[in-house]
């Protein structure tokens, strides 16, 4: 089976930790969207480690991890991530299997991206990785796919990159691109639709990992201030070719309040006082760009349309612990904010009854909360329950 871990607001709910938190119970943890974009923030022994274009089972050392077709990769950041993690004594070559069709992410890319929005109005404010024009170039049909580029006879791809005539800027140089392909070379590359089948066959558990969230995606989020992919759970499927048949539990993750970094719709936004304080307390700066996140109260508006399209299970609430000494918190309900009281700590009724709000006005149970950055800050939501 496959179950999936899905973002339900703007991304940054906390979705890397909670894959971590749960890999224990998989074989193989795959990453069916998106790229480098995604900053999933886990901490190993206290220490804080960021993945961006590798799946957040890395950590565990006896998981399969899969980069999957649906998924770009920049090759330039991908070699950083993995020196870095292999400087912490993370086996990333033995554990790791990028899908040769993911497609490549180019410093062209990347140029692309700056210059689309420097003509832009309504600017996206993307995470300038080089994500939408890589995505383009892919439904274009004239990206660069993995497979291109580790092919021994270089010029195809040469050709592909620099025969883009009549580029707005300069080309960038392409060095250290050439020597990430190269680093890349040396990796685990496979038709992962293939191989992720077999494992299935023979009983292995899949955690799918989505990037992004579903107020972000490409169909169902606030276009156009998206990203290029499908974060959706039907991106899974597609992303890392199973079948619908092979899916299995649902987990939407979702934090206690708001964040969105880039602009568009943000109806609980908030420019006071508390809104700084969730911004302080949550540590709410962009994990890939360092941008500060914009915060506010719980959407569940938004959060139920996602729960019912996404078709989600089970809830899981993070950072929770970042509301305590809040005299009050609300929450959004058929268009209108609602104040609840606040709590001190995971164990006050006040929480209990907000976790139950919550659960009961999107239709899904919260089954687990987490209250702090490390693996086991998590608390089984049936402990709380003797209040409710
Ligand atoms: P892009 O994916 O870089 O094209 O950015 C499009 C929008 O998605 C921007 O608002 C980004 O800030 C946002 N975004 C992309 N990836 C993430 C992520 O992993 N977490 C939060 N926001 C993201
Ligand atoms: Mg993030």
């Amino acid at each position: 089976m496959v179950d999936i871990v899905i973002g339900m607001q703007f991304g940054d709910e906390g979705k890397g930790k909670i894959v971590d938190y749960l890999a224990d119970k998989y074989d193989v943890i795959a990453r069916f969207g998106g790229g480098d974009n995604a900053g999933h923030t886990l901490y190993k022994d206290g220490e804080k480690i960021v993945l961006h274009n590798i799946p957040s089972g890395i950590l565990n050392s006896d998981k399969t991890n899969i980069i999957g077709n649906g998924c770009v990769i920049n090759p330039i950041s991908f070699m950083k991530e993995v020196k870095e993690l292999e400087s912490k004594g993370i086996d990333v070559k033995s554990n790791l299997v990028i899908s040769d069709k993911a497609h490549i992410i180019t410093p062209i890319h990347i140029e692309w991206d700056r210059f689309n929005e420097s003509q832009r109005s309504d600017k996206i404010g993307t995470t300038m990785k080089g994500i939408g024009p890589c995505y383009t170039d892919k439904v274009s049909r004239k990206g660069l796919m993995v497979k291109d580029v580790i092919r021994s006879d270089f010029n195809l791809w040469g050709v592909k990159i620099n025969n883009q005539i009549g580029l707005p800027f300069d080309v960038p140089s392409l060095t250290e691109f050439y020597k990430a392909i190269e680093f890349l070379k040396q990796f685990q590359i496979r038709e992962t639709e293939i191989l992720i089948n077999e494992l299935l066959d023979s009983g292995k558990k899949v955690l799918a990992e989505g990037a992004q969230a579903f107020g972000l995606d490409i169909d169902f989020g606030t276009y156009p201030y998206v990203t290029s992919s499908v974060t959706s759970v039907a991106g899974v499927c597609q992303g890392l070719g199973v079948s619908p048949k092979r899916i299995g539990k649902i987990y939407g993750v979702i934090k206690a309040y708001t964040t969105r970094v880039g602009n568009g719709p943000f109806d609980t936004e908030l420019f006071d006082e508390d809104g700084n304080k969730m911004c302080q307390i949550g540590n709410e700066f962009g994990s890939t760009t360092g941008r500060k996140r914009r915060c506010g109260w719980l959407n569940l508006d938004e959060v139920k349309r996602a729960v019912t399209i996404c078709g989600v299970d089970e809830l899981i609430m993070t950072k929770v612990d970042v509301l305590n000494g809040f005299e009050r918190v609300s929450i959004l309900i058929n268009g209108e904010l609602l104040d609840l009281p606040g709590w001190d700590s995971s164990g006050s009724i006040h929480l209990s009854e907000f976790i139950s709000k919550v659960s009961e006005y999107v239709k899904s149970p919260i089954t687990y909360i987490s209250n702090g950055v490390n693996k086991n800050d998590m608390k089984k939501v049936d402990v709380l329950s003797d209040h409710i």
